[in-house]
Parts: structure tokens; sequence; C-alpha cells
């Protein structure tokens, strides 16, 4: 490097450091340069500025990278399969997109069907990878059935092969794949009309099922298994079943994968934070190996559509080897060199808030410094602290400190909550306090007449009509 560019070097990092120390950023002052911080419940973009289409989906490491594959879906009436997509990434927060690795047109097989939760592994014998997912035909879950489909590399363009019932027997529906540390690998899926949970040890080049090695919790009706094991235990995190409505998520641990299965733990919140998980990755770096939970907060929830499903990642914490739990966070800082994840816990900043206390301890409307990701804060920083310009009286704009934009929305465009530049000083970023009572008010935007809404865990900022009375659309703006 020449000496200018050393010096204009310099005086970047010199830059940052001073944006850092003046409150410019929301991660904590130990933010190191490789952290990376990740808004929860939001449907994040890849590098190329698109939502990342990689729902229900899995993750595999290799090399430097992390890849993340999920599905996308068509918008026909079933939501029919699309494709499978795939990103990478060697920080967990900038995502490239690499390739669609299987879509409707891969097979007849797959024209109008539904694939869910796919997973891959890496065979080493066969020096191929195999993807393995839920199958079912496009209209209904009746099949019940498991898919493989392989490439002889990670990003390549997946051959389809198969899709049966596990032995031609079992019904088969949410799924996951184990690799264990002697290489047998196991698929694990919901069966008996999801009652139960199956583990099947693999053929050794992970094509085949070879035989069913446990059948776990009769009766539960346990879905979406994620399996990892550390320090000899091997851990099974499982969702309810109640379609796409969220439930809790609960958690068992075994030293023998095919017996001595622990009863259900509850893990999480009744909720699991507005989640159902998908996957577990390992996060191994030079100082720890932590475990990072990744989970779905299904469109389907709210009556839209799969595709805009947004992402939950949370820090499994072992307390011992039989005891796991996992908290909220808005923010997690994810280190993928070092392998930590730091919680953003610590108030940065303090100001004029928008707050609710409704549901959970206090929480700031806050919004990403990119306008992007709406989000409730759970501490104080520059994205959630507000400057409230009046306009006549009653109307007010509400400038984010963080960014000196607006809080805005576009009737006209979408009823998404976003950032707007100060130029745009019109009713769209105009507000008004509506009583509620108790000293909670509603916020009331002038172009649309209709009320800010959030719900607890994360963002579902949004404007609804004025019939929404709950304590969705009450504030406390202090
Ligand atoms: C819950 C499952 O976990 C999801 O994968 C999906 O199959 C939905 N049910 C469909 O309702």
């Amino acid at each position: 490097m020449n000496k200018a560019n050393w010096s204009m070097k310099l005086v970047a990092h010199l830059f940052v450091a001073l944006f850092v120390l003046l409150g410019g950023t929301n991660v904590v002052q130990t933010a190191t340069a490789a952290e990376q911080v990740i808004v929860n419940a939001n449907q994040w973009k890849d590098t190329s500025g698109n939502p990342i289409q990689a729902h229900a989906g899995g993750m595999f490491k290799e090399g430097g990278y992390y890849y993340w594959i999920g599905v996308e879906r068509n918008f026909d009436t079933d939501w029919t399969f699309k494709q499978i997509n795939m990103y990478r990434s060697t920080d967990l927060k900038n995502w490239d997109y690499v390739n669609t690795i299987l879509t409707q047109n891969s097979s007849p097989d797959l024209n109008w069907c539904k694939i869910e939760r796919p997973k891959i592994i890496y065979n080493a014998a066969t020096s191929q990878y195999v993807l393995w997912m839920h199958y079912e035909e496009g209209s209904n879950y009746n099949l019940a059935q498991a898919a493989v489909a392989v490439s002889s590399s990670i990003d390549g363009n997946y051959t389809f092969l198969s899709h049966s019932r596990p032995l031609n027997t079992y019904m088969s529906r949410d799924a996951t794949l184990f690799k264990d540390d002697d290489g047998t690998a196991y698929f694990i899926s919901s069966a008996n009309g999801n009652a139960d949970m199956n583990i099947y040890r693999l053929t050794s080049d992970y094509l085949n099922i070879d035989a069913l090695v446990a059948t776990l919790w009769p009766g539960s009706y346990r879905e979406a298994p994620a399996m990892i094991k550390r320090n000899g235990y091997y851990y099974l995190l499982t969702s309810g079943a109640t379609g796409w409505s969220y439930n809790q998520a609960k958690y068992a641990y075994s030293t023998n994968i095919a017996s001595g299965w622990s009863s259900l733990s509850s893990i999480g919140s009744p909720s699991t934070y507005e989640s159902q998980g998908n996957y577990i990755i390992p996060v191994i770096g030079t100082n720890e190996t932590s475990y990072l939970y990744m989970a779905d907060r299904h469109a389907g929830a709210f009556g839209e559509h799969f595709n805009y499903g947004k992402y939950v990642w949370h820090e499994l914490q072992f307390n011992s080897n039989t005891n796991v739990s996992m908290s909220w966070y808005p923010k997690i800082a994810i280190n993928a060199a070092t392998g930590e994840i730091h919680k953003v816990t610590q108030n940065v900043d303090t100001g004029l808030v928008i707050k609710k206390d409704f549901g959970m301890e206090n929480t700031f409307l806050s919004i990403s410094y990119d306008g992007e990701y709406p989000y409730m804060s759970t501490i104080i920083s520059a994205e959630s602290t507000w400057i409230k310009e009046d306009v006549d009286g009653t109307y007010f704009r509400l400038k984010q400190k963080r960014t000196g934009k607006y809080l805005y929305n576009d009737p006209a465009a979408d009823n998404k909550v976003s950032l707007v530049d100060p130029t745009w000083n019109g009713p769209n970023v105009q507000w008004k306090l509506v009583d509620a009572g108790g000293g909670y008010a509603r916020l009331e935007h002038r172009s649309s007449g209709m009320w800010l809404r959030s719900y607890p865990y994360g963002a579902g900022l949004s404007l609804v009509d004025t019939s929404n009375t709950g304590n969705h659309t009450k504030w406390l703006v202090q």
C-alpha cells in the first residue's frame, strides 16, 4: 500500500472511530470490526438489495463460508414450490445470492408440489452434497413424504432423485438432517400425522433411509426438528404443531441418539418470540463455539404470502449439559471470527422515546440505521430516540436522532413504516397524539388517518385502522 493510500485509510479509520464514539451506531461501545449486528424479525436483504428468500431453511458451513438455503414459493393459490435459493456469507450478516439450486423445473415431480425445510449434508465417501426435504403435492399435505437431491458441488444445480415415505411406510412432514462425528447421518421427521418424531439412519451414501432408530414422544405432536451435538449430548429442538401460528418450542437431550431421550422442556417464550425454528448452526470461532437458533416468523401467521416471512435468530444458552435457554433480543451482534454472539443490552442514548410497556418489558420504537428494519428495542439508542418537531400545534414530525430522518409512511405505496429524508415534510411524515386513557396515546398518521401498531417481539410496525383499539396501538411518548 503506498503512503497516500495508507493515510486515506487512517483517516477512514479515525472517522469510523469518531462515528462510534458519537453513538452513531447501535452496537454497544465494545463493538469490534468483525462484529455484525442483526435486527431480528425482519426479512433481511441480500448484498444486491433483494429480500432474502430462504424460508424454512438450513445452513451448511464449508471453507470460510456459511451457505444458507431456503424455500421461495409461487404466488399461486396453493403457494406451490418455486425454488430453493442459496446465499453465502463469511460473517452471517452479509449474504451474497449464489444460485438457485433446485427449481420447480428441475424435475416433473417438482412442477406442482410443496417443498419445505431443505437441509444439506456432505458425503465424504461419494463427494456429493445431499439435499433432503419435505415433499407434498401442490394443494395439500396428504402425501407426507421425504425427497432427496444431489450435487457434486455445494452451489451446483441439484439433481432431484426421489420422493417417498421413509421405508415406504412412515408419514414424514417437518424434517431435518443431522450428521454425527463418525459420519453417520440421520433424517429426523414428524411421523404418524405429526404425532410422533422419528429418527432414521441414512444409508452410507446418504441417499436413502436405512432404518428407523427411534420414535420420540409418541402422541406429543412436535414439528420443526433441529438437532445439534455438544459435549457428547444430542439436543433436539422442536415446535408444537399449530400450522403457521406460533407455539412453545421445547428441547430434549440424550447421550445416545437412538435411546435415553429426556422429556421435553420449554425454551423461550410461549410463542417462542413469534417464531418457529428451522435449524441450529454452530458458530465455531477462535474464542468459542456458539449455537445460533435460526427460525422463521411465518408470514402465514399474519395472513400474508409465505415469501414475506421474516427471520428470527437467537443464541442458545447452555446453562449446563441438560439445561438450555434462549432470550429475546431485538438485535444480536455476531462475531463469526471469534464465535461470540454478543447481545446488545446497554442503553447508549437518552431522549424522547416512543415506548410500549405491554406484554413484556419496556420496548422502544426503533428503526435500523438504513431505515429498512423497524424493531422494538429493549435498549435506548440513537435509533430509538426522536426529536419532536411541531407543525401546527396538533401535528408534529418525529425526527430520528440517529439519521435525522422522519418517521414516515406512504399510504399509496404500502403500510410499511420507515424513515424518509427530511426534505419530505408533508402529511406522510406528520403524526398526532390521540388520548387512549391511562397516560397512553395513539399515534395517528395525518395522511392516512391510521394508527401506528406494533407487537412486542420485533417488527410488525405498521399502520392499522382506528377500529384497532387494543394495546398494540397504545404508546407512551415520553
Ligand atoms: C407447520 C410446519 O412446521 C411448517 O413447516 C409448515 O408445514 C406449516 N405447518 C404449514 O401449515
